[in-house]
């Protein structure tokens, strides 16, 4: 991949993949993410130039050619503190992960036995949103959110931009052939005051578009 340089000389902090939120030694709750878009895009932003850092929840994936850091996680509370670690120097944060809303409220440093209690009942916690802390920070980066949605992809995408104060989100629609685990994938790009379409592609295609338009709302905004 060339170095097209519509990047260059940013700090780009990217989380990818789901995470893994232990409930005893092995056992856990988690999700389908690959992070496959995720790794793409880190693999796009740092053939445009920028200097990335990739926070990869568990995940089978080379690290992708021109990515300068990768920190690898287990579960939400983790993910949280490697992005917090290195977000301060960042000019843009794409948050891609699947992070789980809810971890166990105590883990069991014993597998837990299915004999004599019976069927054990869970307590949840949330975890927290990375994603709104990180949007929430002043002065805070170029902050991309991703949104995987069933129904009203557009609809739903607004209403989150603007709950979570984005400065863009990419929003795809997920179903059982396409979104979370597949090869390809189709994003609604939305900001405050637009979006484009990027239409169905292979995820390394879509995160070069991906790329350029964060791109070009960066340059806007700076200009702005
Ligand atoms: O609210 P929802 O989970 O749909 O939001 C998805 C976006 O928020 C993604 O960009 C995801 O990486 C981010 N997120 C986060 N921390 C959470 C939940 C979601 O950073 N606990």
């Amino acid at each position: 991949m060339s170095r097209d340089g519509l990047l260059a000389g940013l700090k780009v902090v990217i989380d990818a993949g789901p995470t893994c939120e232990d409930i005893d030694p092995v056992r856990f709750l988690g999700n389908r993410s690959s992070g496959k878009m995720g790794f793409a895009i880190a693999a796009a932003a740092g053939a445009a130039g920028a200097e990335v850092t990739l926070v990869a929840g568990p995940v089978a994936l080379a690290t992708p050619a021109g990515v300068a850091r990768r920190i690898d996680v287990r579960s939400a509370l983790q993910m949280r503190d490697a992005v917090f670690s290195v977000i301060d120097a960042a000019d843009i944060f794409i948050a891609t992960a699947a992070v789980a809303d809810w971890r166990v409220a105590s883990y069991s440093e014993r597998k837990i036995k299915k004999e004599p209690s019976g069927t054990p009942i869970l307590e949840l916690v949330e975890n927290p949103d990375i994603l709104a802390e990180v949007a929430a920070r002043s002065p805070r980066p170029f902050v991309v959110g991703f949104a995987a949605e069933t129904d009203h992809v557009l609809e739903n995408g607004r209403k989150k931009l603007a709950r979570k104060k984005l400065d863009m989100l990419a929003a795809n629609h997920v179903d059982a052939t396409s979104g979370i685990g597949a090869d390809d994938n189709a994003l609604e790009v939305l900001w405050a005051d637009g979006g484009v379409s990027l239409p169905r592609a292979p995820k390394p295609d879509l995160a070069k578009a991906l790329v350029a338009c964060i791109a070009a709302r960066y340059r806007a905004r700076m200009h702005a």
